[in-house]
């Protein structure tokens, strides 16, 4: 990673903010980050993993990031507190069983796994466009074709399932890379990253049977230090063109078919609509 260089953040390191960085490949990719010689600020929800965390260059900020207001709030945070961001990884997500509706009266997963990137992305551009290589990398499933955006009734209040709000919000964050490089203006480069079946997820909130099953299927999973490897390249040696998208080891063309430009254009619509 080219450390930051425009207004220079005096360390000579890095910075990069991991949302989801307190489990699973978030944390791996957080540690890794922090012995490479970056100063990581966590956001998560468990504040005994965030605060076991936090020593030396790692930094740990509790956010529900469910919640509009609290999401905004870290992002308020973040901007005084470090005013040049040269990576931002977002792996935060959580299975819901049932549909929740949050404070905000919004589908749960939409808003965590979906909406807590799109306002991290576009509200931290001022610290990335400080930076000298500034990237963003979006952890979802780009390169999945099933699932959709179901543009009448984002909060899923006529049918709900785990799945269904899984695959919204993955086919959602695939029109938020496009969305980004459209019409940010940032000079961050926008990574899109599908790491596949990984050794990791917290699954506590799934039926035992599903547990069961997926237990005994992470047999062939990825461990999860293989799955972040491929992140730690992406903010080494940042991508040339605004967008990459990346299924596991695959690079997806330009119109691959979730990467539609004019679905992009119309989430980040309706999205900015239902921020105001
Ligand atoms: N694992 C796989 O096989 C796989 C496959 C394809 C794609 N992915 C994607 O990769 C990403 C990372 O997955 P993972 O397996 O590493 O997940 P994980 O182990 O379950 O970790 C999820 C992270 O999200 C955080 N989080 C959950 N709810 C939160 C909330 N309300 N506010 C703030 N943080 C919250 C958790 O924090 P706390 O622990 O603090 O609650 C944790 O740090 C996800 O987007 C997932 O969809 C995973």
């Amino acid at each position: 990673m080219s450390p930051s260089a425009i207004d220079g953040n005096g360390s000579g390191m890095g910075i990069v903010v991991v949302s989801g960085g307190t489990n699973g490949m978030g944390r791996a990719f957080a540690l890794e980050r922090a012995e490479r010689g970056d100063r990581v600020l966590v956001l998560g929800h468990n504040r005994a993993r965030g605060e076991a965390l936090a020593s030396g260059s790692m930094a740990f900020l509790p956010v529900d990031l469910s919640s509009v207001t609290e999401t905004r709030q870290a992002i308020e945070h973040i901007l005084t507190e470090y005013p040049v961001v040269d990576g931002l990884a977002l792996f935060a997500n959580a299975l819901a069983p049932r549909r929740v509706l949050t404070a905000d009266g919004l589908e749960r997963t939409f808003a965590l796994y979906y909406l807590s990137r799109y306002l991290l992305s576009f509200g931290l551009r001022p610290a990335l466009d400080r930076a000298a290589a500034p990237v963003i990398v979006n952890v979802a499933g780009v390169g999945i074709t099933r699932g959709e955006v179901h543009w009448a009734d984002l909060q899923l209040a006529a049918a709900y399932s785990t799945i269904t709000a899984q695959l919204q919000a993955g086919r959602a964050n695939d029109l938020l890379g496009v969305g980004f490089a459209q019409r940010s203006g940032s000079r961050a480069r926008y990574v899109l990253y599908h790491p596949g079946f990984t050794r990791s997820g917290d699954r506590s909130a799934l039926p035992w049977i599903v547990r069961g099953l997926l237990a005994a299927a992470s047999v062939a999973a990825r461990p999860v230090v293989g799955a972040v490897a491929p992140i730690h390249r992406f903010l080494d040696e940042p991508p040339a063109t605004p967008l990459t998208a990346i299924d596991r080891g695959r690079q997806l063309p330009p119109d691959f078919p979730t990467l539609d430009p004019r679905d992009a254009e119309r989430l980040m619509d309706l999205t900015e609509k239902l921020l105001r």
